[in-house]
């Protein structure tokens, strides 16, 4: 997590690095700070709390932050409390040497004891502070920013990306990058270093993706590569096709409510990116027809709601391809120590490809020996470059940190692979083939068509305001919905929800039923209906309140239901797509009537790049 900048031009740095960091704050928002540099001296303003708390206490300051160097962060605290003093950019004790870091420097005590015994103090709680200090270290000795950098970070275990000044090269913003994202921008006479593009988009769209222990040096309109031993490195430019407006809320009140309204698009984008000539083409992918036939087990391995777009994936291809799938948490696959199958093929599900332990499980998978194929939706990030063959999803850039249109467009991916994999493996025919394709075209208006009676959802949500509990139930397909409503719930509106296998709840939760709980049912799945039926209604004789998204035709709860929502109709498969709507907008609203902070909810980050 972390947003992190760096610019040099001739441009005010402060008034580029405020509005990129802007741009960067989903990363991260327990601290902020700047450091520019001016005529030999290097001027901090940092604090707790959010970006504008920052940009107030500068413009308050009168006389702003001069200089057209500079270096910004926007926090996601990992060690150390958010605080001032723990806020970045973090210095050495003479200034030669200013950073801001995202990322975990693991040895960070290590590093401290033997610093300490070369007579540093240290003012933080910080991981980093070793780390610029180590660098300031090396600096001392070796004298040039390159040499201080490579053997600091032969030093230095865990991850990082670092963006650096050195007092003594004005003009110059230093970086490099081990399993945490950044990007270099170059413009006219100017020049940048971001976390993501979405940051600099509206200066360049010319950008170097830097690779794994890359160092950066940036002067006014020139950018420089090195490898670790300090060699001159080439490296491709290349062009940024995202629309800025994309980045930008759009008339909507909330970056997440602009995205529900993108998944048609998002959807239909991402359908088109591999449908040519009416047929599924996924040669590009890198799965060929042997390739595919040769499949005996599909591993699919994600975090989150990237983890529920598996669980629902888990059903449609083996329904579908009849190839047995396992779904795994990264977080958890990572250190296992399970025989894993040769002949199978591991699907790495993650809308901004850094998340950590979803990268981890997937260099696990390669180490093994298996295929990996991800599905990504931020282009250039680590696992799109890592894995094997990729699928890149075309939700555009996601902002909200919860994930709405990024999840719905995994889903079309999984569902591509899955009728896919069943025609080339000769387990559906030519005629469902086409079927699953027209409805797969059909469900962008579908989700359009949910979305305009949005308003009866934000009716219902009201009464949950003051609650405290919530259960969201399924089977099958619909279980792995729940789960993905379940988590939209809780991590916005911080309403504590549970997602539960509604044949399950029986054996335990359904305890915590009280009279007034919102107990959501999904139902979409036919021969399923009358079993939800009847775990819902348990619930109803204790009190709950039965909130059922249901498809058209469903009428299993119609008379004990306190609300119904349907949703139109679909091929079974597929309907995660639209059952998932309701529930988005259901967070979104009980968040709202809380009045929350909707796009940046306490505690979390969009891209989770720690264990
Ligand atoms: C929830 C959410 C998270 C992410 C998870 C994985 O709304 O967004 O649960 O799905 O952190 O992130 P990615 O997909 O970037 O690997």
């Amino acid at each position: 997590m972390c947003g992190i900048l760096g610019y040099t031009g001739d441009r005010q740095a402060s008034d580029i690095l405020l509005s990129g960091l802007a741009k960067l704050e989903y990363r991260g928002y327990d601290s902020a700070g700047i450091a520019v540099m001016n005529e030999g001296k290097i001027k901090i303003e940092k604090n707790k709390g959010r970006l504008k708390a920052l940009e107030e206490k500068i413009k308050s300051s009168g006389e702003g932050i001069k200089g057209t160097c500079g270096i910004g962060h926007t926090r996601w605290a990992t060690h150390g409390e958010p605080s001032d003093v723990n806020a970045h950019p973090l210095w050495s004790d003479d200034m030669s040497v200013v950073a801001v870091h995202n990322g975990i420097v693991e040895n960070y005590r290590e590093i401290k004891n033997m610093l300490a015994n070369h007579g540093y103090e240290f003012y933080s709680q910080t991981d980093t502070e070793a780390a610029v200090k180590l660098i300031d270290f090396y600096y001392r000795q070796e004298k040039t920013p390159l040499r201080a950098i490579t053997q600091a970070i032969k030093k230095i275990e865990g991850s990082y990306c670092f963006v650096l000044l050195f007092r003594d090269y004005p003009n110059e913003v230093w970086g490099v990058r081990k399993d945490n994202p950044l990007i270099a921008g170059q413009g006219k006479g100017e020049s940048f270093l971001a976390s993501d593009v979405s940051a600099i988009l509206q200066d360049t769209r010319q950008v170097y993706y830097l690779d794994n222990m890359d160092i950066v040096q940036l002067k006014k309109g020139v950018v420089r590569f090195f490898d670790t031993e300090g060699y001159a490195k080439h490296k491709e430019l290349s062009e940024v096709t995202w629309d800025a407006q994309a980045a930008e809320k759009g008339g909507f009140e909330h970056f997440m409510m602009k995205e529900i309204h993108e998944q048609a698009r998002a959807v239909k984008d991402t359908f088109r990116s591999v449908f040519h000539n009416n047929r599924i083409d996924l040669y590009e992918h890198g799965l060929n027809d042997e390739a595919i036939k040769n499949l005996s087990q599909i591993y699919i391995v994600a975090c989150g709601s990237a983890y529920h777009v598996g669980a629902a994936a888990q059903y449609v291809i083996e329904d579908l391809a009849k190839i047995p799938v396992r779904i795994e948490m990264a977080s958890e696959f990572r250190y296992r120590r399970m025989p894993l199958d040769k002949n199978s093929l591991a699907i790495i599900i993650s809308q901004s490809g850094e998340t950590a332990d979803t990268l981890a499980a997937m260099r696990l998978a390669k180490e093994n020996g298996i295929k990996t194929l991800a599905i990504v939706n931020v282009v250039g990030s680590t696992i799109a470059r890592e894995a094997d063959s990729i699928f890149y999803t075309m939700a555009g850039p996601e902002i909200a940190v919860a994930t709405t249109k990024a999840y719905s467009a995994q889903l079309i991916a999984c569902y591509v692979l899955a009728i896919q994999f069943a025609k080339v493996r000769g387990t559906i025919d030519e005629t469902y083939y086409e079927y699953l394709i027209g409805e797969i075209q059909k469900l962008p208006e579908k989700i359009d068509e949910i979305l305009d009676e949005k308003e009866r959802i934000r009716e219902v949500a009201e009464r949950f305001v003051n609650s405290r509990n919530a259960f969201y139930l399924g089977r099958n397909i619909d279980y792995a919905v729940a789960m993905e409503g379940s988590l939209k719930m809780k991590e916005i509106s911080y309403l504590h929800s549970e997602a539960c296998a509604a044949g399950e709840m029986k054996h335990g939760p359904i305890s915590l039923i009280e009279k007034g709980m919102l107990v959501a049912g999904v139902m979409t799945q036919k021969n399923l209906y009358q079993k939800i039926a009847s775990n819902m209604l348990e619930a109803k004789s204790r009190g709950g309140f039965l909130l059922v998204v249901a498809s058209r035709g469903c009428e299993s709860l119609k008379d004990d239901a306190d609300f119904v929502f349907h949703i139109p109709e679909t091929d079974e498969h597929l309907s995660a797509s639209l059952s998932v709507i309701p529930l988005q907008l259901l967070g979104y609203y009980v968040a709202v009537a809380r009045k929350l902070d909707v796009d940046k909810p306490r505690n979390l980050a969009k891209s989770v790049t720690v264990e």
